[in-house]
């Protein structure tokens, strides 16, 4: 079958503003939008500029709005997402060419939640020790892979860059619940701040983005619990 795909372009370096560009191209059903991508650069233009690397859902380079929904490109097949397809990038992050975003301020967030184990009491002989219950209370979000979908699907962070966004808070929640770390005082005062998780007013469109099928608002919603109550069960 044909498929158009209507890609967004931009070259800053010589575009005054961005523009779409549309390519017709033969497709089977099963394949990935990131198939028709490749296959636009490799055969048709090779100046397309978008990120990619496993092509297996695992390491999150390839989040973009197909079709107007943020979505990997390499889990969405053409039979997901029809004949016509258009493809751009996150919205509420700056393009630096094409289907590429500037990820730096997604990161500067992510670092601002310490995504490692905070514990300075002495090291126990052998391993710290952590119950099939304990590790099942934060397992769920321990499946991000930091595409940044969620956050980029938020009306919260298109209004302000600053939020600090649910894929921060998804990976604190990781944290804040493993009963080996001891820093979730610290990571719930960060997100009780004026940009931290209070600007999150459950509309789920996180949820509906994640390629990971996180259930992204429900982690939210523990994380405020936790400020609120004090409690970390
Ligand atoms: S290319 Fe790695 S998640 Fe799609």
């Amino acid at each position: 079958m044909e498929v158009t795909l209507r890609i967004f372009r931009y070259n800053p370096e010589k575009d005054k503003k961005p523009h779409y560009e549309t390519y017709k191209i033969e497709a089977e059903q099963t394949d990935q939008v990131l198939d028709l991508l490749n296959r636009v650069k490799w055969e048709q233009d090779g100046t397309l500029a978008y990120r990619r690397s496993c092509a297996h859902g695992i390491c999150g380079s390839d989040a973009l709005r197909i079709n107007g929904v943020n979505r990997l490109a390499c889990k969405v097949l053409v039979r997901d997402v029809g004949t016509k397809i258009t493809v751009e990038p996150l919205l509420g992050m700056s393009v630096i060419k094409d289907l590429i975003v500037d990820m730096e301020p997604f990161f500067d967030h992510y670092r601002i939640i310490k995504p490692y184990l905070i514990n300075d009491e002495p090291l126990p002989v052998g391993e710290r020790i952590q119950s099939q219950e304990e590790r099942a209370r934060f397992d769920d979000t321990t499946k991000c892979i930091l595409c940044a979908a969620c956050t980029t699907s938020c009306p919260s962070f298109w209004a302000s860059g600053e939020y600090i966004g649910p894929a921060a808070i998804v990976l604190a929640h990781r944290f804040i619940f493993d009963s080996r770390d001891r820093g979730a005082r610290e990571r719930l005062e960060e997100l009780n701040g004026r940009m931290g998780i209070w600007r999150c007013h459950d509309i789920f469109n996180c949820t509906d983005a994640c390629p990971r099928e996180i259930e992204v608002t429900k982690a939210l919603g523990e994380v405020k619990l936790a400020i609120i109550t004090g409690r970390l069960d």
